[in-house]
């Protein structure tokens, strides 16, 4: 990864990825003993969540984010049902047998090369094991990548915002069946300008402020919020459901 995150502050804020995991999760239907592996698992609260659902299961969680592996350590004690691992899903993933199913909230859209990780993917699935994946899609924050464009003087080239219809073809591509990648439109809110900008500095513009002083990030940061029509983001969300083809 280009940039690292603040895992601190990303697990103190309201945060919209809440409802998004839930679903994410409800789509696998787990049955208490699968092993799930969280690809992305950030601080790990969807981690937290499937060893609730899976009371005789693991969970294997994945990221490449040191911090955010922190955070997670810190919520979760390690135990034999929870595997903990620094990787990257854009290579292959070092887990010895496979797995029942995968979740993935919140990651893909910072990824550029979905097939890559698609296969990754696939190669760790057992046969007719399941794919559950939530990430920004095809015209999401179109208001706040238009804000970056005034803002920059460019469109913003960090995000992979992908339709359902290339999303099919890679997971088609990959080994998977089953497929079903829909698009649904949310609008988060948030409780006015300062809640906004916290959220903005911590979980929408990381990759941005990576590359400017420390002096100058506030200022971009209520650049960008300035031009927003309201204190609000307008997400698409890319839902992808799938199974590994047996
Ligand atoms: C917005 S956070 C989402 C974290 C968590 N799934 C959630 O919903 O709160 C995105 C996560 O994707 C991880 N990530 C981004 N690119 C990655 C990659 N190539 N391999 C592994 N993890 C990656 C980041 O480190 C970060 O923890």
């Amino acid at each position: 990864m280009a940039w690292e995150w603040d895992a601190a502050a990303y697990g103190r804020l309201r945060l919209p990825h809440e409802l998004w995991g839930q679903r994410t999760l409800a789509r696998l239907a787990l049955t208490g003993s699968e092993t799930v592996l969280d690809a992305g698992c950030g601080t790990g609260r969807d981690t937290a969540a499937l060893l609730e659902a899976l009371p005789r299961g693991r969970v294997i969680a994945v990221d490449a984010s040191a911090s955010m592996l922190d955070q997670l350590r810190a919520r979760l004690p390690d135990t034999e049902r929870l595997t903990i691992l620094a990787a990257d899903l854009l290579d292959p993933l070092p887990i010895a047998g496979p797995v029942d199913a995968v979740l993935s909230v919140a990651v893909l859209h910072w990824i550029a090369d979905h097939q890559r990780v698609f296969d990754n993917l696939a190669a760790i699935l057992r046969p007719g094991g399941r794919l559950s994946v939530d990430c920004g899609g095809h015209g999401n924050i179109a208001s706040v990548q238009a804000a970056l464009a005034a803002v920059l003087g460019e469109v913003p080239q960090v995000w992979n915002f992908a339709a359902p219809a290339e999303t099919e073809r890679r997971l088609a591509a990959a080994g998977f069946v089953d497929i079903e990648a829909r698009l649904r439109a949310e609008t988060a809110q948030f409780d006015g300008p300062a809640a906004l900008h916290d959220y903005l500095e911590t979980v929408v513009l990381g990759a941005h402020l990576v590359r400017l002083g420390a002096d100058e990030r506030a200022a971009f940061v209520r650049a960008v919020a300035e031009r927003l029509p309201r204190p609000a983001i307008d997400y698409v969300r890319l839902e992808v459901h799938a199974r590994r083809a047996a």
